[in-house]
């Protein structure tokens, strides 16, 4: 399968993960993009949705769906977002498309995160994708200086301005060995906003698509 068609595959079989009066939290990115463009065949199943970021917004909307605030609907049944990077532990990389703080916020109050992703994203160490920092502006040189010290280079994603009204760092060349250490520790430099480590809220679910088949593996 070429790329495109696995990250169609993989995710189409998350729509089975949506039961009737679920409320839905939505990711961002290209692979989640395909699983708005499903939702249309589940649309009764849907009580409530929940939007990561203004693109997945407007595209949902598109379709004639009502996007609702994470404010209004309290904790979400189920969130299916892509990732940049995922291990065997469910950690995960995210943030390629800038979109990870509203993204950490919608996995941290789903009950169910189903990450989809093709099998060019399942890493045995975290890294070789930059690590998406996003940072408010202030604090930019403050937060690069500091995780140097993790022998990562710091690159500021020049242009980019995140839904939030800040920027992003991408640290290149890390070797994340302990992910929940690291992202507690890159989340404690000030101005940090949000590190694109989900460690600590990882996925349950991963959904691999690769040349053959898609694959489920659950926590
Ligand atoms: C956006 C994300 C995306 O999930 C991640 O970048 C994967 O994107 P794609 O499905 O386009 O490969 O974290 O902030």
């Amino acid at each position: 399968m070429h790329q495109t068609e696995k990250k169609r595959a993989a995710a189409e079989a998350a729509l089975e993960y949506i039961e009737p009066g679920c409320l839905l939290g939505v990711g961002t990115g290209s692979t989640v993009n395909y699983f708005i463009d499903a939702l249309p065949q589940v649309r009764d199943k849907i009580d409530a949705l929940v939007a990561s970021s203004e693109a997945t917004r407007e595209r949902l909307e598109g379709l004639g769906f009502d996007v609702t605030e994470l404010s209004e609907t309290g904790d979400l049944d189920l969130y299916v977002d892509g990732a940049d990077e995922a291990n065997k532990h469910f950690h995960l990389i995210k943030g390629g498309g800038g979109a990870l703080t509203r993204e950490k916020i919608v996995a941290g109050a789903s009950r169910k995160f189903v990450c989809i992703i093709d099998d060019s994203k399942m890493v045995g160490t975290l890294g070789a994708f930059p690590l998406p920092i996003e940072v408010i502006p202030m604090g930019r040189s403050f937060v690069s200086r500091k995780v140097i010290k993790y022998r990562g280079q710091p690159v500021m994603r020049e242009g980019f301005v995140t839904d939030n009204g800040n920027e992003i760092i991408d640290v290149y060349n890390l070797k994340i060995t302990n992910p929940v250490e690291m992202e507690e520790r890159i989340n404690q430099i000030p101005g940090v906003v949000t590190v694109g480590l989900f460690a600590h809220r990882g996925a349950d679910v991963l959904i691999i698509a690769d040349d053959k088949e898609v694959k489920t593996i659950k926590k």
